[in-house]
């Protein structure tokens, strides 16, 4: 089947790195880690297809809270490999990077690799690529309503999406979620009002270009009945 109708922006759960790992007998950074090549491979095939808007969920505010300080660590030591690493090479691809989420209570050294590769993004980016990190929905719309208020702003639609961490970004079409659980646990809620979703027991680091494409193709299939009778 032709995939005729692509998605705009594309958000995607990446879940499964560590069951993928344990699988293996692996630490859970393994997984993590396999977890992160799959996002590139991604993200090269998103390009090729043009999709304009890739969000990726890399750390949810309850994964910040729950998760062993070990893991945590590792995790920012993968922050830093792939913000001093592919983020260059991204920019030079035409990307532009954002961040969404609370950064303050990040390392120091993770939050400055994370607003310098924001701040070092072409202007006019071919794509945007943004990671969510210590990121939740929930606290994302407290957030900008507390915004509006302490500015007298009237709450409307408009004016509270104008004040999320998202403020310019198109609302995402199509949000993945890999490793079977069939939920949005907190990721884009108010964006996502009307994306369709698509739930694979495939775990992230399996998660192939090709696995990808039959997702894209879901996506196509739907909406294309969509405007049907
Ligand atoms: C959930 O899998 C995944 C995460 C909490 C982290 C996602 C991060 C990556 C894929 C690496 C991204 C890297 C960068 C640099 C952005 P899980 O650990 O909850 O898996 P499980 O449900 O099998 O335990």
């Amino acid at each position: 089947m032709e995939i005729t109708n692509l998605p705009r922006h594309v958000g995607i759960i990446m879940d499964g790195n560590g069951r993928w790992a344990k699988r293996r007998h692996r630490p859970r950074s393994f997984g993590h880690s396999a977890g992160m090549d799959a996002m590139i491979r991604i993200v090269k095939r998103a390009n090729e297809w043009d999709i304009r808007y890739i969000t990726v969920y890399a750390l949810s505010t309850e994964n910040l809270k729950n998760r062993p300080r070990e893991e945590l660590d590792e995790l920012f030591d993968l922050l830093r490999k792939y913000f001093s690493n592919n983020v260059k090479e991204l920019h030079a691809r035409g990307a532009k990077v954002r961040v969404i989420g609370d950064k303050a209570p990040l390392p120091d050294d993770v939050r400055r690799l994370l607003e310098d590769g924001e701040k070092n993004s072409p202007p006019d980016g071919k794509f945007t690529l943004t990671f969510a990190i210590n990121y939740g929905g929930r606290a994302e719309i407290v957030r900008a309503a507390e915004v509006l208020r302490e500015n007298g702003k009237n709450i409307t639609e408009e004016s509270l999406s104008s004040e999320l961490y998202t403020e310019g970004l198109p609302e995402p079409d199509f949000i993945i979620r890999t490793g079977g659980e069939v939920r949005l646990s907190n990721f884009l809620l108010w964006q996502s009002a009307y994306a369709e979703l698509y739930f694979t027991p495939v775990l992230f680091p399996d998660f192939s270009p090709k696995e990808f494409d039959k997702a894209l193709k879901e996506y196509s299939r739907r909406t294309r009945r969509f405007g049907g009778i």
